[in-house]
C-alpha cells in the first residue's frame, strides 16, 4: 500500500505530497502504540487519508480509497472502518467540528493536524499559499474565523491569516494525550515564528 501511494503522490506540489503521507503515517504509528489502538487500521487510514481529499477530488465519496483497498484484498469490514475514519479527519473551518468516533480515527486526525503545525506546518502553509498564488502577508486584511465549510473553501486571503484561521486552532482540537503533548511544542514554535515575522515586517529586527 505504501508503495502504491508513493508513486501516486510523488509529484504533488501543494503540500499534500508523498512525504506528507509518510510523516502522518509515522506520527500515527507512534501515537497508536502509545494509545493502544489497532495499528493495522491506523496505518491504512493514515496512508489513505488524502486520496479522496475534498481539496482535490472532483467527487464527494471515498471511491478511490475503496478501489485501492479492494485491489489489495482488504476485507469489507476493514474498508468500512477505514473510509469512516477518512471522511472525518479533514479540517473544514474554524467553526466546523468533525470528531472521529473511534480511537483509530482520533489518532489519524491528530497525526494529520500535527503535520499542519510547527516547523513543517509553516513550510507547508507557505508552499500551499504559493500553489494558490496568495500573498505571504497583507497587514490590511484581517483573518476570518469561518463558520461554514463553504466559506472556508472559498477563502483567498494571505498566508499569514491561515495561521489564525486554522493552524493556531489545532492545538486545542487534539484528541489524544500524545497528540496534545506534541501539539503544545509545535504551537509554541509557531507563536515564536509569528513574533519574529512581525518584528522583521516592521523593521524591528
Ligand atoms: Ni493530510
Amino acid at each position: 500500500m505504501a508503495r502504491i501511494l508513493e508513486s501516486e503522490f510523488r509529484n504533488e506540489s501543494s503540500g499534500h505530497d508523498w512525504w506528507h503521507i509518510y510523516r502522518v503515517w509515522n506520527l500515527a504509528k507512534r501515537i497508536a502504540v502509545k494509545e493502544n489502538a489497532e495499528l493495522y487500521i491506523v496505518e491504512l487510514a493514515s496512508l489513505l487519508h488524502d486520496v479522496d481529499d475534498w481539496k482535490f477530488a472532483d467527487h464527494n465519496g471515498p471511491s478511490k480509497t475503496i478501489k485501492l483497498l479492494e485491489s489489495v484484498g482488504v476485507d469489507n469490514e476493514t474498508i468500512e472502518l477505514v473510509t469512516e475514519i477518512i471522511s472525518s479527519v479533514s479540517f473544514k473551518g474554524a467553526g466546523v467540528e468533525t470528531i472521529p468516533q473511534t480511537i483509530e480515527g482520533k489518532i489519524v486526525q491528530d497525526a494529520d493536524r500535527l503535520d499542519a503545525i510547527g516547523a513543517i506546518g509553516i513550510a507547508r502553509t507557505f508552499a500551499y499559499g504559493g500553489f494558490k498564488g496568495r500573498n505571504i502577508y497583507n497587514p490590511d486584511v484581517e483573518p476570518i474565523l469561518h463558520s461554514s465549510f463553504d466559506d472556508y473553501k472559498k477563502s483567498a486571503s494571505h498566508t499569514i491569516n491561515h495561521f489564525y484561521e486554522k493552524l493556531l486552532l489545532l492545538r486545542d482540537r487534539m484528541n489524544t494525550q500524545t497528540g496534545k503533548e506534541l501539539a503544545a511544542k509545535r504551537h509554541l514554535f509557531m507563536e515564536t515564528y509569528l513574533e519574529q515575522f512581525y518584528s522583521e515586517w516592521n523593521a524591528n529586527s
